[in-house]
């Protein structure tokens, strides 16, 4: 097995508000995620999967447990640099990450602050640019983009501090369906051709479903951890927890329900295909 980048041991986090200490929100999270692979983060409203993710760079730190990155402990102040350049996080709102008014210099304000010398930013900035299919746009005014073009030049921005996991928290929640489309084949192409390490938290069982493995959540602790496929056949426990599953796998639950021999497992459009088409033969 790979080295982890991440290692959160039994993770507890509770947010301090103004009448004190608020309830557990993380309640005993271990989780490894190796390095080079694609993970999603699934669970239904307020689970605590953006908690979670908020310690994987040292934005929270643990109440109890501890969260390495790449060996180094999220609590050292020493280490935060380095953390932050190790872990980079794309969030929900393209809108609250653009910081300039053209797109080149959007992508630069990262490495620029992390002391990057200029002929080097001027690279990281192309390099950054093309990997997210943004290049020919260098020039243009993000403001003036639509929400899936702004979303990858927030991405281009965390690659250009080169970092090697990349957290992303609902990244596609606020975009149309093209712009979703293009965002998520964006964040496959840096896993699957740079090698980036990538958490994906989703609540679009579309996009979990092309990671390598799915994490769920229910009440600030992980309750499933597996592949896809193996996931998602537990239709019912999923429903309990107030999540669905693929429209592949819902239509082949269904059938199953009306006792016809399909598998549970055909997951992409065309393994589903191919079930119902032995179906009919
Ligand atoms: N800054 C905060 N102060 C106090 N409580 C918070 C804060 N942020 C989140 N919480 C609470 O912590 C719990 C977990 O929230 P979190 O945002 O991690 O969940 P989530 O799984 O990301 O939810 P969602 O799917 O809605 O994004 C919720 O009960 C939430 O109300
Ligand atoms: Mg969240």
């Amino acid at each position: 097995m790979k080295d982890a980048i991440i290692n959160a041991e039994d993770v507890r986090f509770s947010y301090v508000t103004a009448e004190g200490v608020a309830p557990i929100v993380l309640d005993g999270v271990s989780l490894s995620i190796e390095e080079g692979s694609f993970v999603a983060v699934l669970g239904h409203n307020g689970s605590g999967k953006s908690t979670l993710a908020k310690h994987f760079n040292s934005i929270l730190l643990p109440t109890g447990g501890k969260v390495y990155v790449d060996g180094m402990d999220t609590a050292d102040e020493e280490l935060l640099l380095s953390i932050r350049r190790t872990v980079g996080m794309v969030f929900q709102n393209p809108d609250n990450q653009i910081v300039a008014n053209v797109v080149e210099e959007d992508v630069a304000f990262a490495p620029e602050n992390l002391g990057v010398p200029p002929e080097e930013i001027r690279l990281r900035v192309d390099d950054a640019l093309k990997a997210v299919g943004m290049y020919e746009f260098r020039e243009h005014a993000p403001h003036l983009l639509s929400g899936g073009q702004k979303q990858r030049i927030a991405i281009a921005g965390v690659i250009a501090m080169q970092p090697r996991c990349i957290v992303l928290d609902e990244p596609t929640a606020m975009l149309d369906p093209i712009g979703r489309a293009d965002v998520l084949r964006t964040i496959k192409e840096l896993n699957r051709q740079r090698g980036v390490t990538v958490v994906l938290i989703t609540h679009h069982m579309d996009e979990a479903a092309q990671a390598d493995r799915l994490v769920v959540m229910t009440k600030g602790r992980v309750i499933a951890d597996g592949a896809p496929k193996e996931i998602f056949q537990d239709v019912e426990g999923l429903k309990a927890v107030g999540l669905t599953v693929p429209e592949t796998t819902q239509l082949l639950w269904e059938l199953r329900q009306e006792g016809l021999d399909v598998p549970l497992d055909a997951l992409s459009d065309e393994e589903c295909a191919q079930a119902l088409k032995e179906l009919l033969a």
